[in-house]
């Protein structure tokens, strides 16, 4: 395997991927997981239909100033010229500054998805098919070589897989020795579940929910249990403690809130109120 100083794209993907005229790595009859084929569907009828800046949508489900304080911390130890994999990433929002930060570095945003891209070609323009590259791929099979990733992350992703131990699995495989992995998915507080048991909306809070369309299983000691089998010391952190947006406390981009809110990131003694827990760990380690 050539280093990171000289892969290519080409040298990571499946020969099965082609790049389309839609500037979309993608290949013939790809299919999702049996347990997340209603999701995809239900996903690819909202993202055809959003015509707004994907930016506005996304401060209603993500603390965007948290979150572009993860990313820049994160990448910092990334070697010079690494490959990043955004497992989920949807619109490649994470990625919209990477150029000013880390413009050596390489990001492949695998989705679901492909009608996600449409925003993240408007979003992240000039950086697609340069360092940021659009890839349709399931999370739980990927066409992506063995130990060619340097950085594993995904947020809010893995807790929509029903087999996290297959997406573990490819995630541990894809990932080169040492390689970082990181990953957010949503918390689960008795709190919250008291409040939604107070508003009778019991039914769409719980450890494992299944909706019509969609599963979410939120963090806990169990699923925790699950990532250990795959990486031995796992890092928990706990993010956006002031973004509730379901009790309708949200803030736009670079607000003071959302400032105070990355400041509080990882306290550990709030854990109860965080919305997302994270995991970041390294392959072998
Ligand atoms: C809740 S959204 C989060 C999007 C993005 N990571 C963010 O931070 O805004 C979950 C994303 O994961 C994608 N996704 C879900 N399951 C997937 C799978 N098995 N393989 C690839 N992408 C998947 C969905 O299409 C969607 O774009």
């Amino acid at each position: 395997m050539k280093n990171s100083m000289t892969l290519q794209i080409g040298d990571i993907l499946d020969s099965a991927y082609r790049l389309n005229q839609n500037s979309v790595w993608a290949f013939d009859n790809f299919k999702v997981n049996e347990g997340q084929q209603k999701e995809l569907i239900f996903r690819s009828n909202v993202a055809e239909k959003l015509t707004d800046d994907c930016m506005r949508e996304i401060i209603h489900h993500h603390s965007v100033d948290v979150m572009d304080r993860e990313v820049k911390r994160w990448i910092k130890d990334i070697p010079e010229n690494g490959w990043i994999l955004d497992v989920g990433g949807c619109c490649a929002w994470h990625w919209r500054n990477l150029h000013l930060d880390r413009p050596d570095l390489n990001v492949i945003v695998v989705d679901m998805v492909e009608a996600n891209f449409q925003q993240a070609l408007k979003l992240c323009g000039g950086q697609i098919n340069r360092n940021i590259h659009l890839v349709v791929g399931d999370a739980t099979a990927l066409k992506i070589r063995s130990e060619s990733i340097d950085g594993y992350w995904s947020v809010q992703c893995l807790q929509h897989i029903p087999d996290l131990d297959k997406a573990l699995f490819e995630a541990t495989r894809v990932l080169k020795n040492n390689g970082k992995f990181k990953t957010y998915d949503l918390n689960y507080r008795k709190s919250e579940k008291f409040l939604f048991r107070l508003l009778g909306k019991e039914r769409v809070y719980g450890k494992i929910v299944q909706t019509e369309n969609i599963f979410i299983r939120r963090s806990s000691r169990e699923v925790d249990g699950i990532f250990r089998k795959y990486f031995s010391t796992l890092n928990i952190g706990y993010s956006e403690f002031l973004f509730k947006p379901r009790c309708g406390l949200k803030y736009g981009v670079r607000s003071i809130r959302g400032l105070a809110d990355s400041m509080l990131t990882n306290i550990k003694i709030l854990a109860f109120l965080a919305r997302q827990h994270s995991i970041a760990a390294r392959k072998n380690q």
